[in-house]
C-alpha cells in the first residue's frame, strides 16, 4: 500500500502537503477507493441506508451565487407543499421502506415555526419508528430547539466552504460563514445528529480551500458528511463556470471515509447526475447512503439547484426499484432501517 494511504486509514488524518498530493494526482484512486471501502464495510458491512427527500418548497429569501433557486431567478416556477401533501409523500415512502424522512427546502419564512413543528410532530405520529432530518438553512438556535422538541432527529447543513473569503466569493454580503458555523454548533449543542459539507469543484475553489473543509470537518466531527459536484445552473451569476469532476468528488468521498469511518456519507444526486453511475463509484468509495426523491413528480421539476438533474420524472416508486438494482449491483443492500449513526462506543459494545 502506498505510505500515504497507510497512514490515512491508520491514523485517521494526514499533513496538509500530503493531502494536497493525495488529492492532486488520480495515482492512487484505484488504491484509495478500496481502502474506504474496506473502512466502511468493517463498520456498516454492505448496508446502504436510505433517504427519502421531499423537496417541499423552493421558494428561498437568498441569492446564492450558484443555486438554481436563488431569490434573483425570476425564471424558477415557484412552488409550496402543504403540510398534508408532505404527509402524503412519508406515507408513500413507508410503504416503499423508507425510514427516514428529509424535509429540504429553501430559506423560506412561509413556513412558520409553529408549521414546521405541526409538520414534524404529525410525521412522527403517524411513523413512530421513522427519523426526521431537517434542512431549510440557517434559523435561530431557538427555532431549531422548537424542532428538536418536535421530534426531529438530524439536520443537514452544509457549510458550503470553510474559507471565509471563498464563501464570500459563492455567497452575497448578507450571508456569512460564520453565520452558518455558528448554527451548526448550535444544533450540535441541541442534540441534533448533525450534517455538513461542500461542494467540489464550486467556482474560485482551491486546493487549500479544499483542506480548509476537511478541517473544519474534523473539528466538528458531523454524524453526515454530504459532498457533490458542483454543477452549474443556466439562470445563475455562475452560469459559464466548469462543473466539477467525478474523479474529484470520489477522491474526496474517499479520504472523508478514511478520516470519519463512523460517518453517514451519502452518494449524492449531484455525484449521479454529473456520471449515468456516479452513485455507484461513491458508494464503491465509501459511501453508505442514498438520498432518493420522494417530492410528487409534478413539483420535482422545479426544484433544480442545477441543470440536467436525475430523476426528476420519476415517481417514488420506480426510483427505489432503480435504487434496489443500482446499490446490488454495485456490492451493497439497501436496508429498511432509521439508518442512525455508529459510534465507536456502540461498536465496542457489540463486539
Ligand atoms: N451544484 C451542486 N450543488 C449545489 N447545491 C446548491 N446549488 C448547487 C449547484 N449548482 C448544493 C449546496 C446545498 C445543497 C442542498 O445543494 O451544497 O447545500
Ligand atoms: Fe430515480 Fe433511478 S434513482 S430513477
Amino acid at each position: 500500500m502506498s505510505g500515504i494511504i497507510e497512514k490515512l486509514a491508520g491514523t485517521g488524518d494526514l499533513t496538509d502537503g500530503e493531502l494536497a498530493s493525495l488529492i492532486g494526482t488520480d495515482e492512487h484512486d484505484g488504491e484509495l477507493y478500496k481502502t474506504a471501502d474496506e473502512a466502511r464495510r468493517s463498520v456498516y458491512g454492505t448496508d446502504v441506508y436510505i433517504r427519502g427527500l421531499i423537496e417541499f418548497t423552493n421558494y428561498c429569501k437568498n441569492n446564492c451565487y450558484y443555486c438554481g433557486i436563488r431569490r434573483g431567478n425570476e425564471k424558477a416556477s415557484r412552488y409550496r407543499l402543504t403540510a398534508g401533501q408532505i404527509f402524503s409523500c412519508a406515507d408513500t415512502g413507508y410503504e416503499l421502506g423508507f425510514r427516514t424522512f428529509v424535509l429540504q427546502g429553501g430559506e423560506d419564512p412561509h413556513y412558520t415555526d409553529e408549521m414546521i413543528c405541526e409538520i414534524v410532530s404529525g410525521i412522527k405520529r403517524r411513523h413512530a419508528d421513522c427519523a426526521v432530518t431537517l434542512s431549510f438553512g440557517e434559523k435561530s438556535e431557538e427555532s431549531f430547539r422548537a424542532y428538536w422538541s418536535a421530534g426531529a432527529d438530524r439536520y443537514l447543513l452544509r457549510h458550503e466552504t470553510a474559507d471565509p473569503a471563498h464563501y464570500r466569493m459563492l455567497h452575497p454580503a448578507s450571508m456569512s460563514l460564520e453565520d452558518r458555523k455558528q448554527c451548526l454548533w448550535n444544533l450540535k449543542k441541541i442534540g441534533y445528529q448533525v450534517g455538513s459539507g461542500f461542494m467540489v469543484g464550486s467556482p474560485y475553489q482551491t486546493v487549500a480551500n479544499i483542506i480548509a473543509d476537511l478541517r473544519f470537518l474534523q473539528e466538528l466531527r458531523p454524524a453526515m458528511i454530504g459532498i457533490g459536484p458542483y454543477i452549474s445552473h443556466k439562470d445563475t451569476p455562475f452560469r459559464d463556470f466548469a462543473s466539477g469532476t467525478v474523479e474529484l468528488t470520489l477522491r474526496l468521498v474517499s479520504v472523508l471515509r478514511l478520516m470519519h469511518p463512523y460517518a453517514l456519507i451519502p452518494a449524492t444526486t449531484a455525484l449521479g447526475t454529473i456520471a449515468p453511475d456516479g452513485r455507484e463509484r461513491g458508494l464503491k468509495a465509501g459511501a453508505n447512503v442514498v438520498m432518493p426523491n420522494l417530492s410528487p413528480t409534478s413539483v420535482r421539476k422545479y426544484y433544480l439547484l442545477y441543470d440536467n438533474k436525475i430523476c426528476t420524472g420519476d415517481e417514488a416508486a420506480e426510483c427505489r426499484h432503480c435504487l434496489d438494482a443500482r446499490v446490488a449491483l454495485a456490492g451493497y443492500g439497501i436496508v429498511v432501517a432509521r439508518g442512525d449513526v455508529k459510534t465507536r462506543e456502540a461498536k465496542k459494545v457489540a463486539v
